[in-house]
């Protein structure tokens, strides 16, 4: 049974391979028992009670907790922060009950004294190793009750020396990712620009002692796009607490008499077998229970984006010539980035005008989306609907929709501000112009783009007492806003981008069928910035455009290798393809071809990260989906004479043949039993040499 209640008050959740447990205690306080390896035997868990002698050590730091408050006596890190009409500052609750409804275990806590309840809500994903957690607040009297942290979720692991796995990055430098050891104090992870950023990703993998195939992982995700805080204390009372949700280090919700404030999930998992299993299970449980239906079932189609071909540069005549060229190398879907509306003819200029540029497209977008159709292929757009420039009609007519304190200038990011979503009216004005667009015109997918973080959090609308849960309110505003998109729209396929991979979160993914996870097209740089997404995040999820060699401070690499590169996710083209030669157009079609063939086992299937660069010499990474096998070698330069590298793969049938095939060349047949012991050896002698390896079983 997922969910458990043993007379001794604990509770234990399971899924396939894991276990999740709690009780209460005798205070009627929960004590969190154990996350970990599953084991079945509720009564284990003794619960028994604390015996304390009032002495140095506060016994609430001592005990591992399921839900803290701060003030309580309380002084490491707590997961709620309440003040109450009267100034008392704490949370004094006790249980009083639970409800299962389903599949959803509810716990009900509420405070001693005052009418505030929490409800702690908790689901199990048992195919897929998931426990959700979600916490609502209730205000059951009259007076307002200030919060001022509510997390998602508070666990924690026993013991210390625990390891942590993060991404840390910049705009063009997206999931570099890092491991750190958690010493004393604590690990804050945090974003406060209002939406994910780059800096660090909502997220965590904590681990002693694990690699890509062994030793035990603890991971979790928030599904939140706005502000958030995960912090890990390692308290010296030998466990590590771990506290996940939304930031509150500007963070106020004014909860009144009746209302509730619920906090976004996080999904916490657990690995047996290393990151290989983790990533694979978040795979999984991405396709079956986050991503938007029916997407989640297909795989995504080959697409062309214009961004590094034309940059601003768009007009019907040049668009035109590409969508010929980008038919003729089979791409399916068409999509023309930025520079199409209003008077944009760099970024100066337009953003929140989402009207065709008559200069540009003097016949509207008809010519394109008439052309693409004769083509059987689709047609997106590039919008990026939370902003708006100084320098639009929208601005020169409601210059109090963005976030700005009125005693001084607004500040500019990429020469922008960021519209307040908090209005009800700033939100219909972006549903009305959008809808209308999409109405209007022929269009199958938007890439919905975010390139500035918010500052100034002031909004005309709302009392100052208010601001502080603008963070919260904004994010709301932006689900709002694509959910009634979606609903109006429901056969579009959206795109999340924020100057790359600024938005790559749980949340997003709810509403979007695909992610941009960065701006830098070097095949390089991107081989480390896809193994870093790879970990948390779907494959089926990954952009990946081949681009021009060379441009923008991009290294000259083949178009073989970029080609592999983006082969590693969802395959897109950002080549100028009107500069293209010959011999590249044949290579493009012919490789556009073979991914269509490939995809879905790149898409669907079980990923392996066999090697990384530069730790191994070489990268190597595996698709398979039980029967067939692609695989993806890249060398950046050959090493002191190191030209024959051997890969173990992974997943394979040990007794089952396979035939290998390099790059459509037939090789030697194989069993797997050896190609996963002894391993197959291949050959890459030069700089940016790099292969596609095919296990394909004899029938
Ligand atoms: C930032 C995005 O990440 C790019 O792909 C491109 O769409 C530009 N914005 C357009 O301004």
């Amino acid at each position: 049974m997922a969910i458990s209640i043993g007379e001794n008050n604990v509770f234990l959740l399971n899924t396939k391979n894991c276990s999740y447990s709690f009780s209460v205690d005798q205070e009627g306080l929960l004590r969190h028992l154990y996350w970990g390896a599953r084991i079945d035997t509720i009564e284990d868990f003794k619960n028994e009670p604390y015996v304390w002698e009032q002495g140095f050590h506060p016994l609430n730091d001592v005990k591992r907790e399921e839900c803290s408050s701060f003030g309580t006596m309380r002084f490491k890190e707590t997961s709620f922060k309440v003040t109450y009409a009267d100034g008392v500052r704490d949370f004094r609750y006790r249980y009083v009950g639970h409800t299962i409804e389903n599949g959803e275990l509810t716990v009900l806590l509420e405070d001693m004294v005052y009418p505030l309840q929490m409800h702690l809500h908790y689901k199990v994903y048992e195919d897929v190793d998931i426990i959700e957690k979600r916490r609502t607040v209730k205000n059951c009297g009259n007076e307002v009750i200030s919060v001022e942290r509510l997390h998602s979720g508070e666990c924690s692991l026993p013991g210390a020396g625990w390891n942590l796995k993060n991404f840390n990055g910049m705009w063009n430098s997206d999931f570099d990712a890092y491991e750190q050891r958690i010493m004393g104090g604590k690990t804050v992870l945090e974003s406060l620009r209002g939406t994910t950023g780059h800096v660090a990703n909502p997220s965590f993998i904590l681990y002693q002692n694990a690699g890509e195939t062994y030793g035990e992982v603890y991971y979790g995700a928030l599904a939140w796009s706005g502000n958030f805080k995960i912090v890990l204390e390692q308290t010296p009372y030998e466990y590590l607490n771990i506290l996940a949700g939304m930031s509150d280090t500007d963070f106020e919700w004014r909860l009144t008499g009746g209302a509730t404030l619920e906090t976004p999930a996080l999904y916490l998992g657990y690995s047996p077998d290393g990151f290989d299993r983790m990533s694979n299970a978040m795979g999984e449980f991405s396709r079956r229970y986050v991503m938007p239906k029916p997407m989640a079932a297909k795989p995504l189609s080959v697409l062309y984006n214009s961004w590094e071909a034309t940059y601003f540069d768009v007009n019907e005549q040049a668009q035109v010539q590409l969508i010929e060229k980008a038919a003729q190398i089979g791409v399916e879907l068409f999509v023309m980035d930025d520079g199409w509306f209003g008077q944009r003819s760099d970024d100066h200029a337009g953003l929140g005008d989402w009207r065709v540029n008559a200069v540009k497209f003097p016949n509207g977008l008809a010519p394109l989306t008439e052309k693409l159709k004769s083509y059987g292929m689709q047609f997106g757009l590039w919008i990026e609907p939370e902003m708006v420039n100084h320098d639009s009609e929208l601005y020169r007519a409601h210059s109090d929709w963005v976030y700005h304190y009125a005693s001084r200038p607004v500040m500019e990011g990429r020469y922008q501000y960021m519209l307040d979503l908090t209005r009800q009216d700033v939100q219909q004005y972006i549903i009305g112009e959008i809808d209308q667009l999409l109405t209007e015109n022929d269009i199958s997918y938007i890439k919905w783009d975010m390139n500035r973080g918010l500052s100034e959090v002031a909004s005309a609308m709302l009392d100052r007492s208010e601001f502080k849960s603008i963070w919260y309110r904004h994010t709301k505003g932006f689900y709002h806003i694509i959910q009634s998109l979606r609903a109006l729209h429901p056969e579009v396929e959206w795109e999340a981008c924020a100057s790359g991979g600024g938005r790559v979160d749980y949340g997003a993914m709810q509403y979007f069928e695909e992610f941009w996870p960065s701006d830098n097209t070097d095949p390089l740089d991107r081989l480390s910035i896809q193994e870093g997404y790879s970990y948390l995040y779907p494959i089926k999820y990954m952009r990946a455009w081949v681009t021009d060699s060379g441009n923008n401070g991009k290294r000259a690499m083949p178009l073989l290798f970029r080609l592999h590169c983006s082969m590693c996710g969802a395959l897109g083209i950002g080549l100028n393809l009107n500069e293209c030669k010959e011999e590249e157009f044949e290579l493009l079609e012919k490789y556009v071809g073979l991914y269509k063939e490939i995809r879905s086992i790149i898409q669907f299937g079980q990923l392996h990260r066999l090697a990384s660069l530069p730790m191994d010499g070489l990268q190597a990474v595996q698709y398979e989906n039980g029967k067939e096998s692609v695989l993806f070698a890249f060398l950046d330069h050959p090493s002191r004479w190191r030209t024959a590298f051997t890969i173990r793969p992974r997943g394979l049938d040990a007794k089952t043949c396979y035939r290998v095939e390099i790059e459509g060349q037939q090789q030697q047949k194989y069993s797997g039993a050896f190609l996963m012991n002894s391993g197959l050896t291949i050959t890459l002698n030069h700089d940016y040499a790099s292969c596609m390896v095919r296990l394909l079983p004899e029938s």
